[in-house]
């Protein structure tokens, strides 16, 4: 026998995972040297660790919830675009001027599977059918690009806002062949740095890895907390440390409204001297399921719907608003020395999530099968997990319509976080954008389109977080600018001021277009 196979197999059997090999004599040559790289690559003990910390913390936190330990958010930490509208200006003057000594970085989180979008390539080449048909990889590297230029042009000075972009082994290849094929849209490709984050195996409930075949254990990304475990091992930091970076703003591939870099955010982050800060949006019906920010024992943390009992969910504030309105958007700031410590310190101490999954297995016998139910977990780190160890924390508080519009699900009647609501949840605030600027929109009959949409239409978000759409009557204007013309509304007066449109309207770099044709 081979000795690396016998070693191999001492190795599994010390961690109970010899069952990996049962299908060994049915592999061909190929199929086992495949599965021997694999199963080398791993490290069974930590494996089991992780399972038996992560199932421990899931059990205990069956137990109570958690209403009585937490507290809101302070105002003191709190700074917000609409109650604090004086400050914004200062806060983004200051973000500006980072950008411009090139100490700011953006961080994607690219790694995820897109399992509920449902399709088989990296989200970030979706094409969410904007008349442009830009995908969001092209969206958000367009306002990278034009943020560069805004800042060169007021502060007469080159910068550059490297980006880098985590995928996990199953986006890598064609993450990179796509920017690769798309000119890096434009950027400096020395600036868009890929890194991969780790990936780790099914189980079933009795500590097992789970076969997806008869060669191959089922493996998923670690979740997108895998972050701080891979800015380590693949040489991140010291790129960003080489950079000279002093700020991180972090964000999630899915929100088609993301204003990366968000100069504000980072500006506003920078004057309180905060190591960590999250952007939120306000949680205005109790039911939503999202996450909210906010205290547990005195320390900051994300704190799920399914964790807090209705009666918390539905406390108020003396000013009518929710209690607990901090909504999570998976969008943060970190300082370089806080990434620093918390990749070389802490990164250990944070617990693996557990989703139970339905996950495909093969059976003793060889057989594949799709179970019905829940048959065994996921183990998931999550990028907010790091926010008890900030020792300044701050929230910055945006409007949902401005700035959050995930991408999550395939187009269905109704549906929430589909292609349909991002798509008009962007042609909505571009249309905002064009009567800021003193533009105007006609109809097919040349009446002017009411600038203050009526109730429900053109967009609106209703309490659960759903875009209405119930009927025609309720599209959008069909807009579209230019990330290349205007990163956040400005600098388009000179284009529409006084002047009436009929949609769609797109305005590029070439100019402004009227397309007048049907369905959005
Ligand atoms: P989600 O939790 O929404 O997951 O990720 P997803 O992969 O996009 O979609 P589903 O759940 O499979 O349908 C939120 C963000 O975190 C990233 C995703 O790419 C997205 O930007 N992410 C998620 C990672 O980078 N790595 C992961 O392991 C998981």
């Amino acid at each position: 026998m081979d000795p690396n196979i016998s070693t191999l197999r001492q190795k599994l059997a010390d961690a109970g995972q010899s069952h990996l090999l049962q299908f060994w004599n049915e592999l061909s040559p190929e199929e086992q040297a495949e599965l021997t790289q694999e199963l080398e690559g791993m490290d069974f003990q930590e494996i089991n660790g992780f399972f038996k910390n992560a199932m421990q913390t899931s059990n205990s936190s069956k137990q109570g919830k958690m209403d009585c330990r937490m507290e809101p958010v302070p105002r003191e930490v709190l700074g917000s675009v609409t109650r604090d509208r004086e400050s914004v200006k200062d806060w983004e003057l200051t973000g500006l001027q980072c950008i411009s000594k090139n100490k700011v970085a953006v961080l994607l989180l690219a790694g995820g599977q897109g399992t509920r979008l449902g399709v088989s390539y990296p989200k970030g080449m979706y094409d969410i059918g904007l008349p442009s048909h830009k995908t969001l990889f092209q969206i958000q590297a367009e306002r990278i690009l034009k943020l560069q230029q805004l800042v060169e042009q007021s502060h007469k000075t080159k910068c550059c806002i490297p980006w880098y972009i985590m995928t996990s082994g199953r986006t890598m290849k064609s993450t990179k062949d796509f920017f690769s094929k798309h000119n890096y849209f434009g950027l400096d490709k020395n600036s868009v740095v890929f890194f991969q984050q780790g990936m780790l195996p099914a189980m079933d409930y009795n500590c097992k890895i789970i076969l997806e075949s008869k060669g191959k254990p089922s493996m998923a990304p670690d979740g997108n907390g895998g972050l701080y475990r891979a800015l380590g091992n693949q040489g991140i930091l010291d790129d960003m440390e080489r950079r000279g970076i002093e700020s991180i703003h972090v964000y999630c591939v899915d929100n088609i409204l993301v204003k990366v870099a968000d100069p504000a955010f980072v500006g506003f982050c920078v004057q309180k001297g905060a190591d960590c800060g999250a952007k939120v949006v306000e949680k205005t019906n109790p039911t939503e399921a999202v996450g909210v920010v906010c205290k547990v024992d005195g320390r900051y943390q994300v704190v799920e719907y399914s964790e807090i009992t209705l009666a918390t969910a539905e406390k108020r504030s003396a000013d009518g608003r929710l209690m607990f309105n901090a909504a999570n958007m998976a969008n943060h700031f970190f300082s370089f020395s806080f990434l620093r410590d918390i990749v070389q310190k802490y990164e250990p101490q944070l617990q693996h999530h557990v989703a139970q999954k339905k996950i495909p297995y093969v059976d003793a016998q060889g057989q594949l099968i799709k179970p019905e139910k829940p048959n065994g977990i996921k183990m998931e780190k999550f990028v907010f997990d790091i926010f008890q160890f900030a020792k300044t924390f701050v929230v910055y508080e945006v409007l949902r319509e401005d700035e959050f519009s995930p991408l999550k699900n395939a187009d269905t009647q109704d549906g929430k976080d589909t292609p349909t609501t991002a798509r008009h949840a962007l042609m909505s605030l571009h249309h905002r954008w064009v009567l800021n600027a003193g533009g105007h929109f006609i109809d097919e009959n040349g009446r002017r389109v009411p600038a203050i949409p009526r109730d429900g239409a053109a967009g609106s978000v209703t309490d659960d977080g759903k875009r209405n759409l119930k009927d025609g009557t309720d599209l959008p204007i069909k807009c579209e600018i230019s990330p290349l013309v205007s990163y956040g509304g400005e600098g388009l007066e000179e284009l529409v001021k006084g002047k009436e449109f009929q949609p769609t309207l797109t305005i590029d770099k070439e100019g402004v277009h009227q397309l007048v044709k049907n369905g959005v």
